[in-house]
């Protein structure tokens, strides 16, 4: 156990404020709220429960919470010891007790130069030198100075990784495509499935490709494949000289001997350290690296600048104005308190298409636990499921569940002004953005203030197309309950800054529940296992390919008869029959 975790408390669901919060919820339930009357009754409503800042406009008014949800919430943030734990974080202690690792991800886009400390060093002079580094290689690339094996000009980047060396940096690069470098383009291989490095590949020009082999541990099974993979194409194509390697292949990784080891100078390799979490490493060289060299340094540094921004505001402003700490607090509420545990993330913004892909493993990995610090089984939900896909694509998709079926929190993204405009906007037409718009305005409305029975049919009425029967049975169906919670988040514009400050704000708000719930949001035991068996797997693979005779014995081999036969099928080539 780390220097953090000192005696255990009392579990956040055995405290006053958590029981408070219980009884104002089971209070709400035999009267619940109703948003339409929520707002009738408080013309203030929108505004109180609503935070501007200059570079992002936050708006909570359509959740079911009201003034004394707020102060109760706000109340179990100070139980948890809240603010301590935020500073905690920011101050370098080793809160990722099970890793005894300091989560210092806000210190890789610190602004100024205050010293920031683990084991007595100060890691700052670390962070800038390496982005030193990054922008010198990202502007001799750009520049035509440093070419590929054959002097041709680099103009594909394919980005290997997996996990948190894939999803941020993919979100990133898709919200700033916009700002690419002319004749530049990145690309990401994830999947070990050889599926996804022949599509990437296909077309590539390997002399004006170079990889980056995006691994903390560089040990990642999936990434180790596919950066073998990538190296056996390039040679097969570019010759087997070692110089193939050192101009193709990059880096970005915390295993110095084991990026050696695989053929690429050091020089080649932009490190990062322990105390960044894989899902929490955007803003190392993992997103750094590939974006500076797509959209260019000084543009990929704006991210930084917006992520700091973001960083700032959560330290630093009042709970009741801070928006990752709002955005967990009534993540909290939903989840447990009312029962809604399924949260759906809408960016309407084909740029923002990634941002739910990300959140879904910032939120899941890092929150998805069953014991807290000290070990204990926690008896309450620590998690949610979190899914989505830029709007308006999942309105034909999934909405008709948001609106009519189960009860799923959703967190709307709208932007202001589009990256590109496109369409005209006269008094008939309205252009492309308008139209995307009016929908993000739009459905926060439909699930807050629903459809009655008498509107349907006052509607069906006055369409004078139906009977009376027919309309009779027709309404129920038309009926939309309303009272479904929403958020709002509005930025100006989508920039790399933005992109930052979306992505810090995503991290921090999983951050703040699992400062609440008493969990480790930092490691991720529960993806051991799997890779465990999968290894065992493996191993009669290599077996099978040693001996074209050989199958699986369950008993022999230790597994049981399911996966037998359907390792036997996969050896066979066969279905079982
Ligand atoms: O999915 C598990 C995980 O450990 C993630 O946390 C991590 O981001 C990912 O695998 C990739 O790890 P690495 O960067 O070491 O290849």
């Amino acid at each position: 156990m780390g220097a953090t975790v000192t005696r255990a408390p009392r579990q956040i669901n055995r405290t006053y404020e958590w029981i408070r919060l219980r009884a104002h919820a089971l209070k709400r339930k035999a009267s619940p709220l109703n948003l339409r009357k929520a707002f009738e009754s408080d013309p203030h409503r929108a505004e109180d429960m609503s935070v501007r800042t200059e570079h992002v406009f936050f708006d909570y008014s359509r959740q079911l919470a009201t003034d004394k949800t707020m102060d109760l919430l706000f109340g179990l943030a100070d139980a948890a010891g809240l603010k301590a734990k935020i500073e905690a974080m920011f101050n370098g202690e080793k809160i990722n007790v099970t890793e005894g690792r300091a989560v210092l991800h806000t210190a890789l886009r610190q602004q100024d130069n205050t010293p920031v400390y683990v084991d007595g060093e100060n890691v700052i002079p670390q962070v800038r030198e390496v982005l030193e580094k990054i922008k010198t290689f990202s502007n001799e690339v750009l520049g035509g100075e440093r070419t590929g094996v054959t002097d041709r000009k680099i103009k594909n980047i394919v980005a290997i990784g997996i996990g948190g060396s894939y999803l941020g940096p993919q979100f990133l690069s898709e919200a700033c495509a916009a700002y690419a470098k002319e004749g530049m383009d990145l690309r990401f291989v994830a999947n070990v499935d050889g599926h996804d490095f022949k599509t990437v590949t296909k077309n590539l020009d390997p002399a004006e490709t170079l990889f980056v082999l995006e691994s903390k541990t560089f040990t990642t099974a999936e990434t180790m494949k596919n950066a073998r993979t990538a190296k056996a194409w390039m040679r097969e194509r570019l010759g087997d000289s070692p110089e193939v390697v050192k101009k193709h292949f990059v880096a970005a990784s915390t295993a110095t001997e084991k990026v050696k080891a695989f053929g690429i100078d050091t020089d080649n390799m932009f490190g990062f350290w322990d105390w960044v979490g894989g899902r929490y490493s955007a803003t190392s060289a993992v997103g750094m690296l590939p974006l500076a060299l797509y959209i260019g340094y000084d543009r990929a540094t704006e991210i930084l600048e917006g992520a700091c921004w973001m960083d700032q505001h959560f330290r630093h402003t009042p709970f009741s104005r801070n928006i990752p700490v709002l955005s967990a607090l009534i993540d909290i509420w939903n989840i447990n308190f009312l029962g809604i545990r399924t949260r759906a993330l809408l960016p309407y913004s084909q740029a923002l298409d990634k941002l739910p892909a990300h959140t879904q493993q910032v939120e899941m990995e890092s929150n998805g636990k069953g014991t807290d610090l000290w070990g204990r089984v926690v008896r309450y939900f620590t998690g949610e499921v979190v899914f989505g896909q830029a709007g308006t694509n999942g309105q034909h998709s999934f909405y008709q569940l948001i609106h009519q079926g189960m009860k799923v929190a959703a967190d709307f993204i709208g932007v202001i002004n589009p990256q590109y405009q496109v369409g005209e906007k006269t008094a008939e037409e309205v252009d492309h953005h308008q139209e995307l718009s009016s929908n993000v305005l739009a459905q926060p409305d439909a699930l807050a203030f629903g459809k009655s029975e008498v509107e349907v049919i006052n509607e069906l009425v006055s369409q004078n197309k139906l009977s009376p029967e027919a309309i009779a049975g027709l309404s129920p169906h038309k009926v939309f309950t309303g009272n479904r919670p929403s958020s709002v988040m509005l930025i100006e514009e989508l920039t790399p800054f933005t992109a930052g400050a979306l992505l810090a704000w995503t991290e921090h708000r999983a951050a703040v529940k699992g400062f609440i719930w008493g969990i480790n949001s930092f490691d991720q035991w529960g993806v051991e296992l799997g890779k465990q068996l999968g290894v065992k797997i493996r191993n009669l693979f290599f077996r099978s390919n040693a001996d074209s005779t050989f199958r699986v014995d369950a008993a022999r081999d230790d597994l049981n008869p399911s996966t037998e036969t359907m390792t036997n099928a996969f050896i066979s080539g066969e279905l079982p029959r």
